[in-house]
């Protein structure tokens, strides 16, 4: 896949197995994308694609009755699926950061925001404390809390979703990461606040770190954050594609096609409270993916050849897809960001 420059955080080829009692799945396979310096890239597809496994990947972190089957996650020169787990956990949290989909489980209920936000520059730098309370309150401040000092005092179920959200965020900069990882960071916050959000995650990118993963099923808001835009099916990467192409004549994957066809529409296409798009049939269970395009089964333009041969990477002006017949007709729908 393309590689602009020297990229910040290079994936090749990342496969990863996990046992479970149906068989064997790979819910990362094969994957690989990078993420240049300023740049932020939005990862979609449905539930259960391996999004968040991605995203945990790259902090090293893999669950339980995993293995690692093939690849290499570049970060700053070195290979961090070669580290060891004290290296790994330097990086962790301090140069690579996510802010996790269930805020609720990476916030300790017993221990007030301060604490736990001091607890990150205890372990990772040797910053006296007074500079440290500066900071604390700067990170606060910097997403979007207007009373820090408050904020720093009160337990994680003193404040509302949208404060924990942007907790979550003030923790995830703390350290000032050359990488953060978002994991669906709107979830369960109504629209006013989801808006808010995205825009301090694309100033993130901006101003303070040099790159941004951003994992949504939401296209209106990967579009509102997102430079590229790589779309997930079971496990692969199927298509990746520049933000204003996916967003303008469209992307070129069926399945790309699909999932931004059929997204919720609702006023300027942002509703929010919508189920997961309807593609017609059934993402297939990783145990049992068909040979050939996992997607073959639910394409309009499959034929035997799909059903029974990997696809290649078919590269159509600056979109690539996994794909043999990709669709390069312009869909002439345009998605509007309220
Ligand atoms: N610890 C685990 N053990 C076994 N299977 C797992 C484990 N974690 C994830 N999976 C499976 O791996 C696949 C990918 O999961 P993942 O959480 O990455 O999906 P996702 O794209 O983030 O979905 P969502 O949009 O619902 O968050 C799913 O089929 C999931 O059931
Ligand atoms: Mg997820």
């Amino acid at each position: 896949m393309s590689v602009s420059g020297d990229p910040l955080l290079d994936v090749q080829d990342l496969s990863v197995a996990i046992g479970t009692r149906e068989g064997e799945i790979r819910p990362v396979s094969k994957v690989s994308f990078s993420i240049a310096r300023g740049e932020a890239v939005g990862l979609v597809g449905e539930s259960g694609s391996g999004k968040t496994l991605t995203g945990l990947s790259l902090l090293g972190l893999f669950p339980p009755g995993s293995a690692v089957l093939s690849g290499q996650i570049r970060f700053d020169g070195q290979d961090l699926l070669a580290l060891d787990p004290t290296a790994l956990r330097k990086i962790r949290g301090h140069r690579i950061a996510m802010i996790f989909q269930e805020p609720q489980s990476a916030l300790n209920p017993v221990l007030t925001i301060g604490t736990q936000i001091r607890e990150l520059f205890r372990s990772h730098t040797d910053l006296p404390p007074s500079r440290v309370a500066e900071l604390l309150l700067e990170r606060l401040r910097s997403s979007g809390l207007p009373d820090p000092e408050r904020v720093a005092r009160s337990y994680p179920h003193q404040l509302s979703g949208g404060m924990r959200q942007r907790v979550m965020i003030a923790m995830a900069i703390a350290l000032d990461p050359l990488v953060v990882i978002a994991d669906e960071p709107t979830t369960a916050l109504d629209p006013t606040v989801a808006l808010q959000i995205l825009d301090l995650l694309a100033a993130i990118r901006e101003s303070r770190t040099k790159g941004l993963l951003f994992i949504s099923h939401d296209l209106s808001d990967v579009r509102r954050v997102s430079d590229r835009v790589l779309v997930m099916y079971a496990g692969r990467i199927v298509e990746e594609s520049p933000s204003p192409k996916f967003f303008g004549t469209g992307p070129v994957h069926p399945y790309s096609r699909a999932l931004l066809s059929s997204r919720p529409s609702g006023a300027g296409g942002t509703r929010r409270d919508s189920p997961l798009p309807a593609i017609p049939g059934q993402v297939p269970p990783l145990w049992d993916l068909p040979a050939g395009c996992a997607f073959a089964p639910r394409c309009p333009r499959a034929d035997d050849r799909c059903r029974t041969s990997e696809p290649p990477w078919i590269r159509e002006g600056n979109s690539q897809a996994l794909c043999f017949y990709p669709d390069t007709t312009p869909l002439g729908v345009s998605v509007h960001v309220a």
